[in-house]
C-alpha cells in the first residue's frame, strides 16, 4: 500500500515545477513552497504552462484538473501535514542544512520522509541536522522531470531500508519512473559516468585531435547516441557541467574528474552553451 499521498516541494524552479507536476498528475495532493510571493507566482506560470501544453499535444486529459491538486505558498508551516517533502532549492549546502533543520521541525508526522533532490551535497549532511536521519534519503529527479524516467534514490549510511523502499514504491508505483538505488557518493550513478565522458570529449577537442562536429558524430553514427557529448554539455550548460565536475573532483581527486582549462575558460567568458547563445556551438535566438 502507498503510504505517501500528501508530498510537499520546497522551491518551485526548474526542478521543483517539475516534481511538483509528476506528483500531481499521479494524483498526490501537492504543496509547493517558495521564497516570496512573486517566486511562488513564477512557479505557478511554470507549472501552468507545462501542463497546458502536455494537454495540448494530447498527453494530459485536463491541466486544471491536475492544478487544483497543488498549492504553491510562501509558509514552511504549510508542510506540517506532509507525508513526504521534497527539497529542490538552490545547490547552496548552507542553505539545504537550514532548511532540513526547518523541516524537522515543522513536519510533523515521524514517520515522513524528508527527501533532497541536490545533485551534488551529501544527503549525510542533511540527515546529521534532523532528529530523524533514518527518514532523510536523496531523490534525484532528472531534467525535463515530466519526460525523463530515472529517478536516483540515494540512502545515507543512516537511512532506514524501509524508507528506500517506500520512496521506489512511490517512484515506480505511483508516478510510473524507474528508481535506481546508489550510495551517498558525488555524482551518484549518472553523473559520475556521464561527466568523465564529457570531459574526455571536451579534452579530445582541446587538444586539436578532431573538430566539434566530428567527435559528436562520431557518438551519434558510431555508438547510437541521440546527440554527442558536446552538445549534450551545451545543452545541460557548461557551468553545471563544470559544477559537477569539481565537487566529483573535489570526492575523490581523480584526474579523470578535474575540468580541463579550455572548459573553465569557456565558463569565465560566459559561453555557457545553449542557454548563451554559444558554447561548443552557436544557436540562434
Ligand atoms: P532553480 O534555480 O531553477 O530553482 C530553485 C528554486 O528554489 C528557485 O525558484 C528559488 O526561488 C527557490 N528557493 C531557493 N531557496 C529557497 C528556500 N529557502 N525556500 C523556498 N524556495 C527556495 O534550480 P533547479 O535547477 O531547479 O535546481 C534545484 C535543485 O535540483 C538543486 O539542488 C540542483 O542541484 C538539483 N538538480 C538540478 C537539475 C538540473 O538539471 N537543473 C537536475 C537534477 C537535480
Amino acid at each position: 500500500m502507498n503510504t505517501l499521498q500528501r508530498i510537499g516541494v520546497v522551491g518551485c524552479g526548474l526542478m521543483g515545477a517539475g516534481i511538483a507536476e509528476v506528483c500531481a498528475r499521479a494524483g498526490s495532493d501537492v504543496v509547493v513552497v517558495e521564497s516570496s510571493q512573486e517566486r511562488a507566482d513564477a512557479g505557478r506560470g511554470r507549472l501552468e504552462k507545462s501542463l497546458r501544453r502536455a494537454q495540448e499535444r494530447g498527453r494530459l486529459e485536463s491541466a486544471d484538473a491536475v492544478l487544483e491538486r497543488i498549492r504553491v505558498v510562501t509558509e514552511l508551516t504549510e508542510l506540517a501535514d506532509r507525508d513526504m517533502v521534497v527539497e529542490a532549492i538552490v545547490e547552496d549546502e548552507g542553505a539545504k542544512v537550514d532548511l532540513f533543520k526547518q523541516l524537522d521541525e515543522i513536519v510533523e508526522s515521524p514517520d515522513a520522509i524528508l527527501a533532497s533532490n541536490t545533485s551534488s551535497i551529501p544527503i549525510m549532511k542533511l540527515a546529521t541536522v534532523t532528529r530523524r536521519p533514518a527518514n532523510v534519503l536523496g531523490v534525484h529527479f532528472f531534467n525535463p522531470v515530466p519526460v525523463l524516467k530515472l529517478v536516483e534514490l540515494v540512502p545515507s549510511l543512516m537511512t532506514a531500508d524501509e524508507t528506500v523502499e517506500r520512496a521506489r514504491s512511490y517512484v515506480d508505483g505511483e508516478l510510473g519512473k524507474h528508481a535506481i538505488t546508489c550510495q551517498d557518493r558525488a555524482g551518484f550513478v549518472v553523473n559520475s559516468l556521464l561527466i568523465p565522458f564529457i570531459l574526455s570529449a571536451i579534452r579530445m577537442y582541446e587538444s586539436g585531435f578532431a573538430t566539434a562536429e566530428d567527435i559528436d558524430q562520431g557518438f551519434v553514427l558510431g555508438a547510437a547516441h541521440p546527440q554527442g557529448p558536446l552538445a549534450l554539455a551545451d545543452l545541460i550548460g557548461l557551468d553545471t557541467t563544470m559544477a559537477v565536475a569539481q565537487s566529483l573532483y573535489e570526492e575523490f581527486k581523480e584526474p579523470l574528474y578535474a575540468p580541463p582549462p579550455l572548459l573553465a575558460r569557456m565558463v569565465d567568458a560566459n559561453l555557457l552553451g545553449r542557454k548563451a547563445g554559444r558554447g561548443f556551438y552557436t544557436y540562434d535566438g
